[in-house]
């Protein structure tokens, strides 16, 4: 039984969200609303074209970092990442003389990876592997160029505020640390490999690799979409819209970890070459479960990320867990007919997008992994990236603190810190 008090207590809390309802309808018609809420500090005060302007090269930079993240795909694809032997944070000139490559090649012939596996390249075929390395270190550094000369200009116009300008600067570190790991990674490919093993480069490291990569793609598409759509669509969609996408959410964070996990457990199978084994769908080699997925030589965590028949069972596993909960957020999103367009397209393409990844991942493996589709596949799961952030940028729920600053923004500061006040004591009391 409930007490009168609780039953007094549950219909204040009703009118309370009735009248939060309320306010958020309202919001669309404050002057300064769009100030009030949370991701739009990042432009306060800047007219939409301006925000436009910054929307624009922050896709800009978002694309450089997906182009980036392909070309190091197939550097490793096309078994490039070992040819250039040093590194410089400034950027090294390629060879231009016969005489250089030579030097340049005769600096290769003492790695590892050419003495076990490259005896007998010739230069031309190293100037084509040297070509990806050196091409993906250097767009990798013009990175930095396009995010700052862009930034520079535009701090100069007034237009990055204090809050946006230490986001860029975190995303900048961020850009920067990547190269080291990067290099970081390169050089434990320089090391003897263990006896009858290929070189090449610490699976460990290449995830880490991917795995910041990815971190730093991710932020800044959503930074991208914070500058270009300051108010996510739940909020100005209205109470019914917010309340639909509120369902979805608890959902679609769940998914979008998976998604996260699915990608890093592809890193493996991609630092392992795990995709030249097991090339048979939907078996592995006539099992349904590897019978050397527990090996004798690796203790079990170790076994999980280095053994070839583990890490592709987890990968596919992974996979088919991704796309079912694909499948189900789609089926549920398609019986909140409120929510915001926005979402419902990210929704749809989401769905189509996981379908192809999937399909890809197949084809990727039943044919012993051409750059080519490697390469897409790789792509394929950023463009799964962008679509899940979209979708959770376009449900995001007003923060609750951001409904303080809703009512903030509709009846002041004194107005709001007094019916808190109120509200919380006679809440307190009431218990
Ligand atoms: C939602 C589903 C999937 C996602 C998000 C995903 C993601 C990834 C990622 C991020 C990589 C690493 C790429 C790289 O570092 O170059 C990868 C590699 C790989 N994936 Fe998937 N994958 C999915 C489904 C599948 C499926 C179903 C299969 C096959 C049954 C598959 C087979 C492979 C293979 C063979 C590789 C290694 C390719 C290489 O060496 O470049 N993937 N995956």
């Amino acid at each position: 039984m409930r007490s009168p008090q609780g039953m007094a207590g549950s219909s204040l809390l009703r009118s309370l969200g009735r009248r939060m309802k309320a306010t958020v309808t309202e919001f669309r018609s404050i002057p300064n609303a769009a100030e009030a809420y949370g991701p739009a500090v990042l432009t306060a005060g800047l007219t939409p074209g301006q925000r436009r302007q910054l929307a624009v090269w922050l896709g800009v930079c978002s694309a450089w970092v997906f182009v980036l993240v392909v070309v190091g795909g197939i550097t490793r694809l096309t078994r490039s990442g070992l040819s250039m032997t040093s590194w410089k944070f400034t950027g090294e000139k390629p060879p231009s003389t016969p005489e250089e490559w030579e030097a340049e090649f005769a600096r290769y012939k003492q790695t590892p990876e050419y003495i076990k596996t490259n005896q007998g390249m010739t230069v031309e075929e190293f100037k084509f592997i040297y070509f990806w390395e050196w091409g993906h270190r250097m767009w990798g550094r013009a990175l930095g160029l396009v995010v700052a000369l862009p930034a520079a200009y535009f701090a100069s116009r007034g237009l990055i505020n204090g809050p946006l300008g230490r986001r860029l600067a975190l995303l900048f570190l961020m850009g920067g640390t990547q190269g080291l790991v990067g290099w970081w990674m390169v050089r434990s490919g320089f090391q003897e490999p263990e006896e009858n093993q290929v070189p090449r480069v610490s699976t460990y490291r290449m995830a880490g690799h991917l795995a910041t990569a990815f971190t730093i793609f991710s932020a800044l598409v959503w930074t991208t979409l914070q500058v270009a759509i300051p108010v996510p669509p739940t909020v100005a969609a209205g109470p019914e819209a917010a309340y639909a996408s509120r369902l979805l959410t608890r959902f679609a964070h769940p998914l979008a970890a998976i998604i996260g996990i699915t990608a890093m457990s592809g890193c493996f199978v991609a630092g392992k070459d795990a995709g030249r084994a097991y090339n048979t769908w939907p078996d592995m080699n006539g099992e349904w479960f590897p019978s050397e997925y527990f090996s004798e030589r690796l203790p079990a965590l170790r076994n999980l990320f280095e053994n070839t028949a583990a890490v592709q069972f987890n990968h596919r596993m992974l996979a088919y867990t991704t796309l079912a909960g694909v499948a189900t957020l789609w089926s549920y999103g398609r019986q909140l007919p409120a929510l915001p367009p926005a979402a419902k397209l990210c929704l749809n393409a989401l769905a189509v997008a996981t379908a192809a990844q999937v399909t890809l991942g197949i084809t990727t493996l039943l044919t012993y992994v051409p750059v080519s589709l490697g390469a897409a596949h790789q792509g394929g799961a950023m463009v799964l990236f962008t679509l899940m952030l979209g979708l959770l940028y376009s449900i995001k729920p007003a923060p609750s603190l951001g409904t303080f600053r809703l009512l903030i923004a509709k009846y002041g500061q004194a107005a709001t810190a007094a019916a808190v006040v109120g509200i919380g004591g006679t809440v307190v009391n009431m218990h």
